[in-house]
């Protein structure tokens, strides 16, 4: 058997006819760039997260950092973040022309860990940017918390939490912003890039809306700006997707539940931990192995035997070659954690049209590894 870390052309398939058929709808608009698809899907992102705006974007770094520029972070001001996330996170604070500064997440959800960014702030610290990692919302009321007391921004990087829920909050209601991602993997992802950012700041809507288009909302009328818009393609197939989310991240909880029950007995692997009262919906379900110098022999072990095991993410930010390439960084205290979660993290194939059948391969072949070592 063969198990593909993505299920891309499976999900199109389900729902091509519904797909089609708003793409048909802008091609037989005439209008392809802000026009009345994206207006449509941003009204229905926005009220998904039962939030005031929503504004359609070229891709989910730039969310982050049109988001930050918007709330006017820049250089000189500390924005902190933890290093066991995607790449963007901390380049998108190097657009912004801030200083990143790196803390260590939580051993077990491995979100950013609060105390730790307590401990970094600052005077010039302006701003924190949680990441919903793998698909589990941050401790968002801890990190509410320390924004008011210090009188911090906070900035969501929801690009792999989209329908996720905290115990007794939702994502955006705690922040000023919340910067999400539609890049072809994410649980709502289009067919190339795309990203959003949501907010009941008018005056952040207002400023992401000029940011994005030129500095302009009015023809001929410019400052300054950029060209970083969503288009209204992918704005179709979003809107198409937005009505499977939920069921599809429900999918996933079930795949990840089949995962965590078959795999409890082995030896050799950390399975993903769920915060209690929160929704994980597992964009990555993603398990390490207890001896870090035994995860690249399993996930060897697992692509040899036809499944894609990935790793999200094996090298953290600060152990990037380079790093930081001239960028103002500051690495706050120890990332012993965040450095574990590289070198052992494996990340097991997890979409919602994976089948039954596939996720007990990969149980039975990562049990056979577990027994073998
Ligand atoms: C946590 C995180 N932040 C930011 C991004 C950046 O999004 P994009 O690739 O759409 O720029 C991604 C995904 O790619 C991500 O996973």
């Amino acid at each position: 058997m063969k198990v593909d870390f993505y299920g891309h052309v499976r999900q199109y398939n389900n729902i091509k006819a519904e797909i089609d058929a708003n793409i048909h709808e802008v091609i037989q608009s005439g209008q392809f760039v802000m026009g009345p698809m994206l207006k449509r899907f941003e009204g229905e992102f926005a009220a998904y997260h039962g939030a005031q705006h929503a504004i359609g974007v070229g891709n989910g770094t730039d969310a982050i950092w049109l988001a930050l520029m918007a709330l006017g972070v820049g250089p000189g001001d500390e924005c902190i973040t933890h290093p066991n996330t995607f790449f963007a996170t901390a380049e998108a604070i190097w657009i912004a022309g801030a200083t990143a500064v790196l803390v260590d997440c939580d051993p077990r959800t491995k979100c950013i860990d609060a105390a730790k960014v307590q401990a970094a702030v600052t005077p010039k610290t302006k701003a924190i940017i949680p990441v919903h990692l793998y698909g589990q919302c941050a401790d968002m009321k801890a990190i509410r918390k320390i924004a008011d007391q210090h009188k911090l921004l906070v900035v969501e990087d929801n690009a792999q939490g989209i329908g996720a829920r905290g115990d007794g909050f939702q994502i955006g209601q705690l922040s000023d912003a919340t910067a999400t991602s539609f890049i072809i993997q994410k649980n709502l992802g289009t067919f190339g890039d795309g990203g959003a950012i949501v907010t009941n700041n008018s005056d952040v809507d207002a400023r992401v809306r000029k940011l994005r288009n030129h500095g302009s909302n009015a023809r001929n009328v410019h400052s300054f700006g950029f060209n970083s818009r969503l288009d209204d393609l992918h704005a179709a197939i979003l809107s198409a997707k937005l009505k499977h989310i939920d069921a599809w991240n429900d999918r996933r909880r079930v795949l990840a539940a089949r995962y965590s029950a078959g795999l409890r007995g082995a030896r050799h692997f950390t399975l993903p931990y769920e915060s209690p009262g929160g929704r994980h919906i597992f964009h990555l379900y993603v398990i390490e192995t207890r001896d870090a110098k035994k995860r690249d022999g399993f996930v060897k072990y697992l692509n040899d035997a036809s499944i894609d095991a990935k790793t999200h993410y094996s090298i953290a930010i600060h152990q990037q070659a380079g790093y930081p390439w001239g960028k103002p960084a500051r690495v706050a205290g120890s990332l012993a954690n965040a450095e574990f979660n590289a070198a052992a993290c494996v990340s097991l194939p997890i979409f919602p049209e994976l089948t039954d059948n596939e996720a007990d391969y990969v149980i039975a072949t990562a049990l056979q590894w577990d027994k073998a070592q």
